[in-house]
C-alpha cells in the first residue's frame, strides 16, 4: 500500500516538473485553466468533507419517525439543489473558459497540420503563407491563434505549459489560442494515440521577445541560400529527397515530408526528439528507423563516406 502510495506521488511529482508542466502558468489560457482544476480540488475536498460527515452523522443517529421531514428537507437541498447549482456553474465556468481559448481572433495565426508522426507548421502572413516544420515560435504577449488538422488520424495538439490541448481531425479545423506570458522553451507533444511513433510526436514551442520573433519570421519567409554546385545538395538530388521535402529557392519542391529550408535553424531533429548535430542528422539518414520507428521515410544504409559528409554538411547549413 505504502508503495503504491509513493508510485503515485512520484508520477503525480513527475508530471509537474519542467517545461511540460502545465501548472507553470506560462500561458494566458493555461493560467486559466489553472484557476477551475484548484477551484474544483477545493471544491472536491469540501464536498467530500460534507458526504463523509453527513454519513457518519446518519449512522449514528437513531431512526425517529418526527425526524422524517427535517430528512427530506435534507435530501433535497443537500442532495438535489446543491449538486445542481454547483455544477451548472462550473459547467457555465467551463463553457466561457473554452469559448475564449477557442474564439477566432488573435494577432497571429498559424496553421498545424498534424501528420504522421510530425507538424507541418504555416504561419499566416500578410505576404503569404510561410510554411515550418516541427517547431513553432510565438512572440511574448501577444494571442496566437491555431488554426488545426490532420491529414491522416487524429492528433492532438498540446503545449502544456502554455495551455490547450485540442484534438486535429482530419477533414476538420479546430482552433485554439495561446498567449505566451513567459519567455521560454516549452515543449509540446501529441495527445492523442496515433500511431507507432506517437511517443515520439513532440516540437518545441519557443516564447520570444516579440523584435526577435519578428526578426525569426521574416528570416524563415526567405529561400534558402544554396550555392550553384553545392557538393551536398547534389546528393541531395541524386537520392531524389526533393521528392518529398521542399528546401524554397531550389527545385525540390516535395510536399510529402518536413519543410527543410531552414532546417538547421531548428533546435531540435525528427520533430522534436533529437538535438540538431551533424552526428544525429547522419544517424537520422542512414539508420532512420533506429532513430524513429514506423516513419514514411526511407533511411538510407548505403550512403557513407564523401557523400554522406557532404550531405549532411549541406543539410546542416540550411539556417
Ligand atoms: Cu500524433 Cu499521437
Amino acid at each position: 500500500m505504502k508503495s503504491l502510495a509513493s508510485l503515485a506521488l512520484v508520477l503525480f511529482l513527475a508530471g509537474c516538473e519542467g517545461r511540460h508542466n502545465w501548472l507553470a502558468g506560462a500561458g494566458e489560457e493555461a493560467r486559466s485553466v489553472e484557476t477551475l482544476f484548484w477551484v474544483l480540488l477545493a471544491g472536491a475536498a469540501v464536498i467530500w468533507t460534507l458526504v463523509i460527515g453527513a454519513a457518519t452523522y446518519a449512522h449514528r443517529a437513531e431512526a425517529k419517525p418526527e425526524r422524517e421531514q427535517e430528512a427530506r428537507r435534507f435530501i433535497i437541498w443537500g442532495g438535489v439543489a446543491l449538486p445542481v447549482l454547483v455544477v451548472g456553474g462550473l459547467l457555465i465556468w467551463g463553457l466561457l473558459i473554452l469559448r475564449d481559448i477557442t474564439a477566432d481572433d488573435g494577432a497571429l495565426t498559424v496553421r498545424v497540420d498534424g501528420e504522421r508522426w510530425w507538424w507541418r507548421v504555416i504561419y499566416d502572413t500578410p505576404e503569404g503563407p510561410v510554411t515550418t516544420a516541427n517547431e513553432i515560435r510565438l512572440p511574448l504577449g501577444e494571442r496566437a491563434l491555431f488554426r488545426l488538422t490532420a491529414d491522416d488520424v487524429i492528433h492532438s495538439f498540446w503545449v502544456p505549459a502554455l495551455g490547450g490541448k485540442m484534438d486535429m481531425i482530419p477533414g476538420r479545423e479546430t482552433t485554439l489560442a495561446l498567449t505566451p506570458r513567459e519567455l521560454g522553451n516549452w515543449g509540446g507533444l501529441c495527445a492523442e494515440f496515433c500511431g507507432g511513433a506517437h511517443a515520439l510526436m513532440r516540437f518545441d514551442a519557443i516564447v520570444m521577445e516579440p523584435e526577435a520573433f519578428d526578426a525569426w519570421l521574416a528570416h524563415e519567409a526567405q529561400p534558402a541560400q544554396v550555392a550553384e554546385g553545392d557538393a551536398g545538395f547534389a546528393v541531395f538530388d541524386e537520392e531524389g529527397c526533393g521528392a518529398c521535402h521542399t528546401i524554397r529557392g531550389t527545385e525540390a519542391q516535395g510536399p510529402v515530408g518536413p519543410d527543410l529550408t531552414h532546417l538547421a535553424s531548428r533546435d531540435k531533429l525528427g520533430a522534436g526528439i533529437y538535438d540538431m548535430t551533424a552526428d544525429n542528422m547522419a544517424r537520422w539518414i542512414t539508420d532512420t528507423h533506429e532513430m524513429k520507428p514506423d516513419i514514411d521515410m526511407p533511411a538510407y544504409p548505403g550512403l557513407q563516406g564523401e557523400r554522406l559528409d557532404a550531405l549532411v554538411t549541406f543539410l546542416m547549413s540550411l539556417e
